[in-house]
């Protein structure tokens, strides 16, 4: 029988629509994930996802990156995240290099979502990349953060195949799908103790992943290798 724990105090870092955030926050919401969000931040006032998170009641606050240098701005962070009561962090759609100090601070209890294959196409502009480059697959990542930029090792990735008619923006629509399935999918399996980091090794219900989890368009998750 399982014995009931309390939900995994999570944060959620945002810099524009907060679509990912709040898949996360719905998952938890309705007992899907074992987490519960107790910030959501924003690195810029103008983040539409502040106001959505706020309008379904969640504890929501902006520190505006801009105004400060970077050492201030992650030493105020850092104290929101600390007074927050947070044990895990969501970067989702936050547009910020974090320090190595920051990462090693939170190691292994820092996740960030990623609009590609990685470690294929790092960086922004990731659908008009893939296009141009005539790939056939494309997809989204959710890895552990190292203060290599979308480096860190990877947990999941939810892939599509690229189809003839694909645009711009018909790939960011089915990848922000993909990543509304993987992101809470990953967070709820660390919630439920099964995902861990150990070193820069994931472990998932205590054995290494060979290769990311990996997860179709219609929902179906596969675990390769050993
Ligand atoms: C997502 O595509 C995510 O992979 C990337 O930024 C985007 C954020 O979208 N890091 P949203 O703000 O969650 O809608």
């Amino acid at each position: 029988m399982n014995s009931p724990t309390a939900p995994l105090p999570l944060a959620v870092l945002i810099s524009g629509r907060g679509s990912n955030m709040l898949a996360i926050a719905r998952a938890c919401a309705e007992g899907r994930v074992a987490a519960r969000v107790v910030s959501v931040i924003a690195d810029r006032a103008d983040a539409a996802g502040i106001q959505a998170a706020a309008s379904i009641g969640l504890p929501t606050q902006v520190l505006e990156a801009r105004a400060l240098p970077r050492a201030e701005f992650e030493a105020r962070l850092g104290q929101a995240l600390e007074a927050s009561g947070a044990q895990l962090i969501a970067l989702a759609g936050f547009m910020r290099i974090l320090s190595a100090a920051f990462v090693a601070a939170w190691d292994g209890r820092l996740l960030n979502i990623h609009p590609s294959l990685l470690p294929h196409y790092r960086g922004l502009d990731t659908h008009r990349r893939v296009l141009a480059a005539a790939e056939r697959e494309h997809g989204a990542s959710v890895h552990y953060v190292t203060e290599q930029l979308d480096g860190g090792p990877l947990i999941c990735q939810g892939r599509l195949s690229i189809g003839a008619g694909d645009t711009e923006s018909s790939l960011a629509a089915r990848v922000h799908r993909l990543e509304h399935r993987i992101y809470p999918m990953v967070i709820g399996l660390i919630c439920a103790g099964r995902l861990t980091l150990s070193g820069s090794t994931v472990l998932l219900d205590g054995r290494p992943l060979a290769a990311p989890l990996q997860v179709s368009e219609d929902g179906a998750v596969e675990r390769t290798g050993a």
